[in-house]
C-alpha cells in the first residue's frame, strides 16, 4: 500500500537523492546484484572503482560464470569478506546453468541463489526490473526502526519482523526503483547513524522517535553478552627494606608489556599461598595477609583480583632480572603499571572500592 510516506520520501529523492552511481547506468540485473553485494559491507566511494573494474573484466554474468575463481578474487582483493566473491562467482555458474543466463524474476527464485538473501533478491527486483519489493538493508532498518520507534536490536527476529512489516508497507506500487534508491540514500545522507539530520528529513513530521527526541534509542543496540568472570592472586611480596616484586607482564594480551605483581592460580587457597611462594617463586615467606578483593573489568571478562600481602623472612633469592624487579612503591609507581595496580600500591583499601 502507497502512502504519504513514499510521496515525501521520492519527492526527497528526486531534489537530493543519488541518481549517478555506475550501478544506475546500463541498469540490468547482473550490474545492480554485483552493486548490492559489493555495497553489503563496504561504503559507496569505496565501492564505486572496484565496480568499474570489476565490470570491465566481467561485463556480464557469463563473463563472471567463465573466468577463473582466482580473477574473481583478485577483483576482490582490498574489499574484504571474501565470501562474497565465491558466493557472486557460485551464482553467477548457477544463472548460467539453471536460467540460461537470463536472472530470475521472482523473489524465491533469486534467494535460492547463492548469497542472495530477501533484501538483495528484493534490490534486484525494484532496481532492474523495477518490480514490487521492498528492501530492508542496514540503512533501511534504521529509518523503519527510527520513524515508528521499534525497540530492541534489528539481530533479533521478532524486531526484524516488523521491520519488514513496516518496509512492506511503505514500499508503493509506482517508481518502487527510485523509492529504493531514495531510502537507501535517505539512511545514508540524512537518518545517519549519529547525529541524524532530522530538521531536513522530509519524514520529521511522522518520524516517532524525532517527535520524542529520542532517535539515539534506535535501532537499539545488540545484547552485550555477559562476561565470564575470572579470579587471580595478586601478590604484594615485600622483602624487610620494603621493596616490592613486580613482573613485566608478556608483550601480548592483557597489560602486555606492562609492570605488574606477581599473581598465582586462584586454585590455591589462602593457607596454600607460603607453599605456592615457595614451590613457584623459590621465596620463603612468612604468613600472608588477605586485603580486600576488587573487580576489575577488561572487555572480554571481569577479573576477581584477591591481592594477598607476603612479607618474605629469607633472602631475596629472586634476583633482578629484565623482567622481574624489586622496587620500592615510589618506584614502582613510576613505571607503567595498569591503573588497578597503581591503586593496590598506593591504597589497598581504595582498590576494593573501585
Ligand atoms: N547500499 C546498498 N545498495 C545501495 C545503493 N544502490 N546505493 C547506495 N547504497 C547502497
Ligand atoms: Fe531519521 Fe530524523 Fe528523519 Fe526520523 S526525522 S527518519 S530520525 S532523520
Amino acid at each position: 500500500m502507497a502512502d504519504r510516506f513514499a510521496d515525501k520520501l521520492l519527492t526527497w529523492y528526486d531534489q537530493h537523492g543519488r541518481h549517478d552511481l555506475p550501478w544506475h547506468h546500463d541498469r540490468n540485473a547482473y550490474r545492480v546484484w554485483v552493486s548490492e553485494i559489493m555495497l553489503q559491507q563496504t561504503q559507496v566511494a569505496t565501492v564505486i572503482p572496484y565496480f568499474e573494474a570489476f565490470m570491465a573484466s566481467f561485463p556480464d554474468v557469463r563473463a563472471l560464470a567463465s573466468a577463473p575463481e582466482d580473477d574473481v578474487l583478485s577483483h576482490w582483493s582490498g574489499l574484504g569478506y571474501y565470501a562474497r566473491a565465491r558466493n557472486l562467482h557460485k551464482a553467477a555458474k548457477q544463472v548460467v546453468e539453471d536460467f540460461d543466463g537470463e536472472f530470475p524474476q521472482h523473489q524465491e527464485t533469486l534467494e535460492t541463489l547463492t548469497g542472495i538473501g530477501r533484501s538483495t533478491a528484493a534490490a534486484i527486483l525494484a532496481q532492474s526490473f523495477n518490480k514490487r519489493a521492498a528492501i530492508l538493508d542496514g540503512n533501511v532498518k534504521r529509518v523503519l526502526a527510527r520513524y515508528h520507534a521499534v525497540p530492541g536490536w534489528p539481530g533479533q527476529t521478532s524486531v526484524l519482523k516488523q521491520l519488514w512489516e513496516h518496509a512492506e508497507t511503505h514500499t508503493p506500487d509506482t517508481r518502487v526503483r527510485d523509492y529504493t534508491q531514495g531510502i537507501m540514500d535517505l539512511g545514508a545522507m540524512v537518518c545517519t547513524r549519529s547525529k541524524p539530520k532530522c530538521e531536513s528529513c522530509p519524514l520529521n513530521t511522522g518520524c516517532q522517535a524525532y517527535a520524542h527526541s529520542e532517535t539515539r534509542l534506535y535501532p537499539g543496540s545488540k545484547p552485550k553478552k555477559t562476561k565470564p568472570e575470572k579470579t587471580t592472586w595478586m601478590l604484594i611480596i615485600e622483602d624487610p627494606d620494603g621493596r616490592i616484586l613486580l613482573e613485566r607482564r608478556p608483550p601480548s594480551g592483557i597489560w602486555g608489556g606492562l609492570w605488574s605483581l606477581p599473581e598465582l592460580d586462584p586454585a590455591y587457597g589462602p593457607e596454600e599461598l607460603q607453599y605456592a611462594c615457595e614451590t613457584e617463586l623459590g621465596l620463603t615467606c612468612s604468613d600472608p595477609e588477605l586485603i580486600r578483593g576488587f573487580r576489575h573489568t577488561f572487555s572480554h571478562y571481569h577479573l576477581h583480583i584477591q591481592p594477598a600481602r607476603l612479607p618474605i623472612t629469607g633472602s631475596t633469592a629472586v634476583a633482578d632480572s629484565g623482567d622481574q624487579r624489586w622496587l620500592h612503591r615510589d618506584e614502582a609507581l613510576n613505571l607503567g603499571l595498569p591503573a588497578p595496580i597503581r591503586t593496590l600500591l598506593t591504597e589497598p583499601e581504595q582498590a576494593a572500592l573501585l
